[in-house]
């Protein structure tokens, strides 16, 4: 199979991370949790973007130097990340020196073959969103977009990367090759962006307006645009951090929607061409979470802070709410889907079904997972229902579907359960004469347990493992054996571990029980 290379976008480092940058992290952990189950050699790489005038601005008003502004940041990252069992290969901050390295030694390569040259720039400029804007932007009554802020007028001697001349064969590379983009919807945009001719894109700044940047290596007077830097993290954190243009490997990078166009579709790939590397992989575009419909954005007061949701809700719940919410398009965050969620597919469907077996296992036999007998005709329309979901489950998985895949695999849980209720063990373990269909229940139970948990670790990797280890099996969450997926032998004879609720109540549920 081959190797995967994932990366996600870097996030500002101009302030706290919110639920949008929370939640890009998390699917790419999962989707690199799920690949290297299914035995795939992965390298995760994250990081944050630390150059550029909104963090100089940010710094500005803390009262502190760029550096040391984004060092305090950097740890409400870290710290998240480590909250959210988020965990990259390699985390890269821009501001390292193997990444100025790098970014000089690109620079110096390509004002060398000519795909940067000196021009100059007349134009209007948003501070806000650090780019120039032209005419198309202009409202009709003359005024810019507020999403700009402050907009100035500008004429700048700056160095220019050659977009124009790749213009062509970008546009016939994204006709050919649509799955470049996921979902493919969205190369629509793309193309429509190419229909224009496009403008070269202005890579400097001038020291006097942004100090904070990667200087130039041919100009002493100019740093290094954000956006041209903060690409470049995908080469530098390719390899083993050593910073080399050779260290390249195609990657599948997982974005927002917002820096698709023109950033990611347009300028990356012309950037890779004017290397002289391969394209990447994949561009895998996800929605954005809004708020009772509206952006999240400090300004309304309508942030969502992902730690204090996996403080209250647990980790895990807030990993499974965010896949299973967002559906590809856009997703509004609701706090009490959230605990609904937590509440009925995690705790009474997956929580209770591994607390049901497993005490009727310590009630009925000993705390040993018992020998399942020759399936009965209920249990191999169950064993066959599970696999099923199972399959969908991966194929589902493997098209990125994660919402989707959930609900599949959920259909093996809710079996589960199903099945409990139908043979109810309870009854069975009054008569003598069904000690087989008691063993059956309970061996098929532990079984679906052991598939589903070792597959859901990708999503919720605490819970899955400390369920895995309630179920006796402590071996942690390997890649699947060949002939996956196949119904689990060598689970008799295991001695459960203590078994307790994988989702306990909150204290307020608790609290609701009470009244
Ligand atoms: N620094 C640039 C990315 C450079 S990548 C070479 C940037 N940073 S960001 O902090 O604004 O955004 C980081 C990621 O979070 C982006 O992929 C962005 O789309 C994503 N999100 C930011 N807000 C979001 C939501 N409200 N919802 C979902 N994702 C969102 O852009």
């Amino acid at each position: 199979m081959d190797p995967l290379f994932l990366t996600t976008a870097i996030d500002y480092a101009n302030a706290q991370p919110h639920l949008g940058h929370a939640y890009e992290k998390v699917l790419t952990d999962t989707l690199a949790r799920f690949a290297r189950r299914t035995g795939r050699k992965v390298r995760f790489l994250s990081g944050l973007d630390e150059h550029g005038q909104k963090v100089q601005q940010s710094a500005a008003k803390a009262d502190k130097s760029p550096q040391e502004f984004v060092d305090g940041i950097s740890v409400y990252f870290l710290n998240l990340w480590k909250d959210l069992r988020v965990e990259p290969d390699d985390y890269l901050r821009t501001t390292e020196g193997r990444h100025k390295k790098l970014v000089q030694e690109v620079l110096a390569l390509l004002y060398a073959k000519g795909e940067i040259v000196k021009g100059t720039f007349r134009g209007f400029y948003s501070v806000r969103a650090e780019q120039f804007l032209t005419e198309k932007e202009r409202q009709a009554d003359g005024s810019w977009p507020e999403i700009f802020g402050e907009v100035v007028e500008l004429t700048e001697e700056n160095y220019f990367f050659k977009l124009s001349k790749h213009q062509d064969w970008l546009k016939e590379l994204y006709q050919k090759q649509p799955q470049l983009v996921f979902p493919e919807f969205r190369t629509k945009e793309i193309l429509g962006a190419l229909e224009k001719p496009l403008p070269d894109l202005c890579i400097s700044r001038p020291k006097t307006r942004l100090a904070w940047g990667i200087p130039l290596p041919f100009d002493d007077h100019q740093v290094t645009y954000v956006w041209f830097d903060a690409l470049l993290n995908y080469v530098t954190g390719a390899g083993k951090g050593e910073g080399k243009l050779s260290d390249w490997v195609p990657a599948v990078h997982v974005i927002g929607k917002d820096i698709m166009v023109p950033a990611h579709a347009i300028y990356w790939p012309c950037m890779l061409r004017a290397l002289g590397l391969p394209m990447f992989e994949k561009l895998l575009v996800h929605g954005f979470w809004t708020r009772k419909s509206e952006k999240l954005s400090k300004s309304t007061g309508n942030v969502v802070d992902p730690k204090i949701l996996a403080e209250k809700y647990g980790s895990d719940s807030f990993r499974y709410y965010v896949l299973r919410e967002m559906a590809g398009h856009d997703a509004d965050f609701d706090e009490g889907s959230l605990a609904a969620r937590r509440k009925g597919e995690l705790a009474h469907e997956l929580g209770n079904l591994l607390q049901r077996a497993g005490s009727m296992i310590g009630r009925y036999c000993d705390g040993k997972i018992p020998e399942g007998p020759t399936p009965d005709a209920l249990s191999v329309a169950f064993r066959a229902t599970v696999l099923g979901a199972l399959r969908s489950w991966d194929d589902l998985m493997k098209g990125n579907q994660i919402h989707l895949a959930l609900g599949e695999l959920w259909k093996a849980v809710q079996a589960g359960n199903q099945m409990i209720e139908t043979r109810a063990p309870w009854k069975l373990a009054k008569d003598p004469g069904q000690a087989d269909a008691l063993r059956a229940t309970l061996s098929d139970a532990m079984a679906v347990l052991q598939l589903v948990l070792l597959e859901v670790e990708c999503v919720i990797p605490t819970t899955a493992r400390a369920g895995l280890q309630q179920l006796g099996l402590s071996g942690g969450v390997e890649p699947r054996e060949k002939n996956w997926p196949q119904w689990p032998s060598g689970l008799s004879g295991l001695a459960l571990g203590k078994i307790e609720p994988l989702f306990p109540l909150l204290d307020e549920e608790k609290a609701q029980g009470k009244s």
